[in-house]
């Protein structure tokens, strides 16, 4: 039986850091297993221009630097945050070029309007952001795009579809030399469009929808610690998508979609919508895996798929695992000043850990 199993170090093509004493005290967490992570900008006010961008890694790096020292580690590992741009109706094309060429951002993100958590500045059209992303394929930008239609009259379960269907196909179809990300696919209609196309198309997936179905977030009663965007589907949707991420396909890899929220906004009449699962994604990973029998594609999806997508140099570290014969405790909730965050629960015991970096 494996019970040990070392790899490159993972990457997080998809991770909320937010702001903040939120920030700090969740950047830790990611950075002791992750060397770079995608960094969403959907901070209030959102990260729309190449000063925003560079003045939050800056705070990035500094709470970073702020957690390293506190918890004393003697990690010497670095993380690097790679910034993103958020796509407004107003976004001019000549900023996007000029942060990416300066090197400030890798990739911009498309919200529709209205999708998710702070997106109310998001696009409302594509018609309106079309030179921006003609730009984008000239320049090799990556696109990362929230794929969920807004339309009130689409049901939530079907919004990965209907945006693929009316948005997604047709943007392909237009620009094929965009270089496009879908963000935590969560659908059979999702994982059999990427697989459909022939380049510059890949998706991210999130451990928690690798884990759970809808019946997990709402039978027996309402766990709104499982509530996120793209909301959980059925579980024939999470079997295609263990499928996808365990297959070995280049497409497909990992994007943890961690999303902080204080356990005040989540346990609410009106919940927000985001896991927190940066501190226990890799052993959520490494049970997946090893559940199909898959173990020997964990490093393809966390550790180079993305990079190679995002034509990045795959990183050097490696980082080791080990099963035990007794579950594994993780924390259950990290402190955030007066409040906290809960860790996302798998919902099953987990026996992988990660041992080290090194
Ligand atoms: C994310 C957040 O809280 O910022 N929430 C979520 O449920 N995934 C936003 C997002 O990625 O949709
Ligand atoms: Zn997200």
């Amino acid at each position: 039986m494996t019970n040990r199993l070392t790899i490159r170090q993972p990457d997080d093509w998809h991770l909320h850091l937010r702001d903040g004493v939120m920030m700090e005290s969740v950047v830790g967490v990611t950075a002791q297993h992750f060397c770079r992570a995608i960094i969403m900008p959907n901070l209030v006010p959102p990260v729309v221009s190449e000063a925003d961008a560079r003045a939050y890694a800056a705070r990035i790096e500094q709470a970073y630097r702020k957690a390293s020292s506190s918890v004393g580690t003697a990690n010497t590992a670095t993380f690097t945050p790679l910034m993103t741009l958020y796509l407004t109706d107003q976004t001019d094309p000549a900023e996007v070029v000029s942060a990416y060429g300066n090197g400030v951002i890798k990739a911009v993100k498309l919200y529709p309007a209205g999708a998710t958590t702070n997106s109310a500045s998001g696009v409302t059209s594509i018609d309106n952001v079309m030179p921006v992303l003609e730009a984008m394929a000239e320049n090799n930008i990556v696109l990362c795009i929230h794929g969920e239609i807004t339309r009130t009259s689409v049901d939530i379960f079907d919004r990965e579809k209907v945006f693929i269907d009316e948005v997604l196909g047709p943007l392909r179809q237009r620009l094929p030399e965009l270089r496009i990300v879908l963000e935590h696919v969560t659908t059979e209609h999702g994982v059999d469009f990427i697989q459909a196309q022939s380049k510059n198309t890949a998706a991210t997936i999130t451990p928690h929808h690798l884990m759970l179905n809808r019946n997990h977030m709402l039978v027996g009663g309402i766990r709104p610690h499982y509530y996120c965007l793209p909301i959980l589907k059925r579980a024939a949707h999470q079997k295609k998508l263990v499928a996808a991420a365990t297959g070995g396909d280049p497409r497909f890899f990992l994007g943890t979609d961690s999303a902080p929220h204080t356990a005040s906004t989540k346990e609410s009449a009106c919940g927000c919508a985001g896991v927190f699962n940066a501190p226990n994604t890799m052993s959520v990973l490494a049970h997946v895996f090893e559940a199909v029998q898959a173990l020997d594609k964990l490093e393809g999806f966390a550790s180079e798929h993305g990079a190679n997508f995002y034509q990045l140099p795959l990183n050097n570290r490696t980082m080791s695992l080990v099963k035990q014969n007794t579950p594994v405790q993780h924390a259950e909730q990290i402190q955030v000043g007066a409040e906290h965050v809960v860790v996302f629960d798998p919902g099953e015991p987990l026996y992988w850990s990660v041992e080290s970096v090194n």
